[in-house]
């Protein structure tokens, strides 16, 4: 668990946009200070600069690819450099990828797995043996609604978020102890720039997704509530429950519609 947020610091991944930039917003109005990690540099500095003048906090931006092996190591040893301690992570810096097989690019889709899995493991460990060491900190690793089943066309995205739902529970119950929490946001479709990048534009639009601003309220309450997992939203929450009682095959096959008629696009 977190000492508290004002005077501590929280770094971010992922917050030149989307939910990382309000996962942002919302700790420096906790008054918290902010390492803002993604490799748009010119959007850090200008929310760093929003942050300082909104809410007088201190502000550390380090650019950074997370697709690169190490860079997590790196990022972790610059932050340290420069003599801040991380109390709070947010593992929030991911992407996503629609294709069939034929269309897919196996070089990004190892890229994802690289950010979505690799990168969030090396950060996560690295970061929680310094908590342990302290006896207190938090992680909030972000899952997705697709934690809880594979998704036809979406399959290596999907899968990258099982794998940070299932590896950050297993970290709740062994730290929870020790006095560190992690918890694992599962959003829903929301409405930021992750489906342009994954190759669907306007999906969140056309989906009614959530805004940021919700999603990011109800990961932090649940955080601060010390639970090991949360969906942001009641229908996306009675989604997740609605899996475990179809069998496997009904339930993946069930995803196919969902991005058949993109992926037949490109046939
Ligand atoms: N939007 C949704 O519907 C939804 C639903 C469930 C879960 N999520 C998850 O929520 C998280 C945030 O996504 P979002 O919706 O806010 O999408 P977004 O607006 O596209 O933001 C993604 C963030 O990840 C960063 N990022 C991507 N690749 C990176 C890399 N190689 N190195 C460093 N940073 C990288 C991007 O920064 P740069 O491009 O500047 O590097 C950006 O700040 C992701 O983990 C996503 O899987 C989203």
């Amino acid at each position: 668990m977190l000492k508290a947020y004002a005077g501590h610091w929280g770094l971010v991944t992922g917050a030149s946009s989307g939910i990382g930039a309000e996962f942002a917003r919302q700790l420096a109005a906790r008054g918290m200070h902010c390492v803002l990690v993604a490799r748009r540099e010119d959007r850090l500095r200008a929310l760093a600069e929003e942050l300082k003048a909104a809410h007088g906090i201190r502000c550390e931006i380090v650019p950074a690819d997370l697709s690169q092996p190490r860079a997590g190591r790196e990022l972790l040893a610059e932050v340290s450099r420069r003599g801040v301690a991380v109390e709070l992570l947010v593992n929030n810096a991911g992407f996503g990828m629609v294709s069939s097989v034929e269309e897919t690019d196996v070089g990004r889709a190892l890229e994802l797995v690289q950010v979505n899995v690799a990168g969030l493991t090396e950060l996560t460990l690295l970061a929680a043996k310094e908590m342990v060491a302290r006896g207190h900190g938090g992680i909030i690793n972000i899952g997705s609604i697709v934690s809880f089943q594979p998704v036809g066309y979406m399959g290596v995205y999907a899968a990258s978020k099982a794998y940070v739902l299932h590896f950050s529970e297993a970290l709740w119950a062994e730290l929870r102890p020790r006095g560190i929490t992690v918890t694992t946001l599962c959003p829903g479709t929301t409405r930021t720039e992750f489906f342009d990048q994954a190759g669907v534009p306007g999906w969140a639009e056309q989906n009614r997704g959530q805004d940021v601003t919700s999603v990011v309220r109800t990961g932090l309450k649940a955080f601060d509530a010390g639970r090991h997992y949360v969906v942001s939203g009641w229908t996306n929450y009675l989604l997740s429950l609605a899996v475990r009682l179809a069998t496997r095959a009904t339930v993946v096959k069930g995803t196919m519609s969902v991005f058949q008629r993109r992926a037949a696009t490109h046939d």
